[in-house]
């Protein structure tokens, strides 16, 4: 069977970290090589992925993108408007088709019951590209940041302040693979559901709700934003009043440890979900952290290729 990367709860801890470690690895060893230049071992030489977009990306796109390249291999981008998906073709028939032509398919989809549909009439991996239940490679390229800011990931406390939807279930979702405790500050109407978070406590991890984010951002290691209203969403004002509490500035930061570090999955709005002073302020990484996107997935499509 194909070996699959849609969710981080479904991965076990050890692969996850030879993940990272690889991350690191790849990273650390093509220092000071032109962009366009492959990695010394091209591991997926003659591999083609497909990258099918039903929303729009800027990071998750380029990132891919030249991930196979530096790989060795190469890819086809489309989105479901350029193909017979946009115009009712099954996701399942989708899948069989796809699984003849390329070696693996990254998906980015509004739904996450299609990618699961896609995957299992798959033959080939699927890799999630983001869905409006989860982000996982995302958290992939957070964690190689942290690390590499010489941070240790189960001593962590991390704060995630604003909607609990998809970049949040995937912290989620980590905590017990990585050992880091997680507080999630987030108003009534956009906490993670209850089931994810039983599960996650369930497989170990520390993670718990702190409605004020005063509390939940006091003493953190990571303080965390995402965007207030996300790809897909049809309620834009009403969230944005919703979560007007929740702004990540120097108000809050300043209840974090003296050496915070602040993350952002990008794209941000600034004086949204947080100041510009924060973001562009020295305890933030967020353009490390899309950097990584480019190192974490090169290792996770090895991952997922290398089965
Ligand atoms: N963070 C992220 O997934 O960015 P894109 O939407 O630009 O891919
Ligand atoms: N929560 C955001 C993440 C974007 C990378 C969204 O789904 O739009």
């Amino acid at each position: 069977m194909a070996r699959h990367f849609l969710s981080l709860a479904d991965i076990p801890a050890s692969e996850l970290r030879a993940v990272l470690d690889e991350a690191h690895r790849r990273k650390k060893a093509r220092v000071g090589f032109a962009k366009g230049r492959p990695d010394q071992d091209t591991p997926l030489k003659d591999h083609v992925l497909a990258m099918l977009f039903e929303k729009s990306s800027t990071r998750t796109r380029f990132s891919f993108d030249i991930a196979m390249k530096q790989l060795g291999g190469s890819n086809i981008t489309a989105t479901s408007s350029d193909m017979q998906l946009g115009r009712g073709e099954t996701i399942e028939d989708t899948a069989k088709v796809l699984s003849r032509f390329v070696d693996g398919i990254m998906l980015r989809a509004n739904s996450h019951d299609d990618l699961i549909a896609l995957a299992q009439n798959s033959k080939i991996p699927v890799i999630n590209g983001l869905t409006d239940y989860n982000h996982p490679c995302q958290i992939m390229a957070d964690l190689q940041t942290l690390e590499e800011k010489g941070r240790t990931l189960k001593d962590l406390r991390l704060t995630w302040v604003g909607d609990g939807n998809n970049v949040a279930i995937s912290f989620i979702n980590a905590a017990s693979k990585f050992g880091y405790e997680l507080r999630l500050s987030c108003p009534d109407g956009y906490k993670p559901s209850g089931q994810d978070m039983e599960r996650a406590r369930a497989s170990g991890g520390n993670v718990k709700l702190v409605d004020d984010p005063v509390t939940a951002c006091a003493q953190s290691d990571v303080v965390i934003a995402d965007t207030w209203v996300s790809m897909g969403d049809t309620d834009a004002e009403q969230k944005m009043k919703d979560l007007e509490a929740h702004q990540v500035n120097d108000a809050l930061m300043s209840k974090a440890d003296k050496d915070a570090l602040f993350l952002h999955c990008l794209p941000a709005h600034r004086g949204e979900e947080v100041s510009a002073s924060v973001i562009d302020g020295p305890a933030s990484v967020v353009f490390d952290e899309a950097e990584n996107r480019l190192h974490a997935q090169k290792a996770i499509l090895k991952w997922c290729f290398e089965a």
